[in-house]
């Protein structure tokens, strides 16, 4: 299939095209670069050893994404291009509106006008907040505590609109849960901007010297050592739920939810021990009290996704963890300056 792939050059829609170009899929991308660079396409297309199609643009921009549109005539999308910050979303609720509401808004617009009916979404395993049950099903109730995930509940609820109205439409929402690691190759990993707001790319930055010690959020939920659960996913099984929800999409109408995770949960305590595994090296930790907005565990039923799609995360905990650090020690400041 052609696929337009938003949010290409970031962290998920990099991984995600070397694994769609690796079952024969073309690729196009089209980024902002508000969070990454061109170096990555660079180093995509040397890991390929394919085409990749490319175009600077925001996805607000109705004019570019014609002209993307008309070049390029892609069969399905895959629209990674959002804001992902769960505090700045807070501070700035419009710009998280704009982007991740009117973003998918103004794509949805275009692709009607090109004809292009089939569409997978970045969607978010906060959308589900506070859980009533775990682990999560698609049926548990949606209830977003943070703007980010409101947001991206109204684009899921946008899109199920979109193919209610039109038959012969596709809206595959993915709900990731917390994607972590790297491409074996150690050429493709996070790279945050700042400070990182996530769990392993802090502790790597910890692992690999750039920061003293990782801030504990917490010793008093209601889990087994107190800190935090989380069900982390391998960025690479997480690329691969894309490649099996296009093919989903080719005989599947309508919208349908799919929970992106493995069904095992681990503590921030579990994720550093896993961390000094792999990286041999001693991570000290401070503590400090919660983060505002956190839940005490977050935790996949991932069965839809292998019932309906035949997809399931292969890689284990310290898969995400070596690779994590192999990606961190291998490219200590990221894409800048590493060669
Ligand atoms: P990322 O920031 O690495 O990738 C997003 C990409 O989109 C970047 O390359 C950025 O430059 C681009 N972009 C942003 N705004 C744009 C715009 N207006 N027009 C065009 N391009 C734009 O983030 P990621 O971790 O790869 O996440 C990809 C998607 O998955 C996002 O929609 C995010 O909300 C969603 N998601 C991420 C996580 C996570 O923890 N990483 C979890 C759940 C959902
Ligand atoms: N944590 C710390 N110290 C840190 C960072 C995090 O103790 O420096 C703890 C948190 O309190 C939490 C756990 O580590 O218990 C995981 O926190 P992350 O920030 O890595 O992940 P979140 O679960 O808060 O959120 C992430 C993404 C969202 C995404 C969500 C999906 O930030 O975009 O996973 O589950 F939607």
């Amino acid at each position: 299939m052609r696929v337009l792939v938003t949010g290409g050059a970031g962290y998920i829609g990099s991984h995600t095209l070397l694994e769609l170009m690796a079952q024969g899929h073309e690729v196009c991308v089209l980024d902002n670069y508000s969070n990454a660079t061109p170096e990555v396409l660079t180093r995509v297309r040397t890991l390929s050893n394919g085409q990749v199609t490319d175009f600077t643009g925001d996805v607000r921009d109705a004019n570019k994404l014609d002209e993307v549109m008309q070049a390029f005539q892609p069969d399905a999308v895959i629209h990674f291009a959002g804001l992902k910050a769960v505090g700045e979303s807070t501070e700035k609720p419009l710009l998280y509106y704009d982007v991740n509401v009117a973003g998918t808004l103004s794509l949805l617009h275009a692709m009607d006008r090109a004809g292009c009916k089939k569409i997978i979404f970045s969607s978010s395993a906060t959308v589900y907040g506070d859980p009533v049950y775990l682990p999560y099903d698609e049926a548990h109730p949606t209830n977003p505590t943070s703007v980010y995930g409101q947001t991206k509940l109204a684009a899921e609820k946008m899109l199920t609109a979109w193919t209610s109205a039109q038959p012969g439409t596709t809206a595959v929402l993915l709900r990731y849960f917390n994607p972590v690691g790297a491409h074996a190759s150690t050429r493709l990993g996070e790279d945050p901007k700042d400070v990182p707001n996530n769990l392993m790319p802090f502790i790597a930055q910890v692992a690999v010297g750039k920061r003293e010690a990782l801030t504990v959020f917490g010793e008093d939920y209601d889990t087994p050592d107190g800190t935090g659960k989380r069900d982390y996913i391998h960025v690479v099984d997480l690329a691969r739920a894309h490649v099996a929800a296009l093919n989903y999409a080719v005989d599947h109408e309508g919208a349908r939810p799919f929970n992106i995770g493995t069904g095992d949960s681990y503590s921030v305590r579990d994720m550093v021990a896993a961390f000094e595994r792999a990286s041999g090296r001693t991570i000290p930790t401070k503590l400090a009290g919660r983060r505002a907005g956190d839940i005490a565990e977050m935790q996949a039923n991932a069965s839809r996704a292998q019932t309906e799609m035949g997809w399931k995360a292969t890689h284990t905990l310290d898969d995400m963890t070596a690779s994590t650090w192999a990606w961190q020690a291998a490219n200590p400041n990221g894409y800048i300056n590493t060669d």
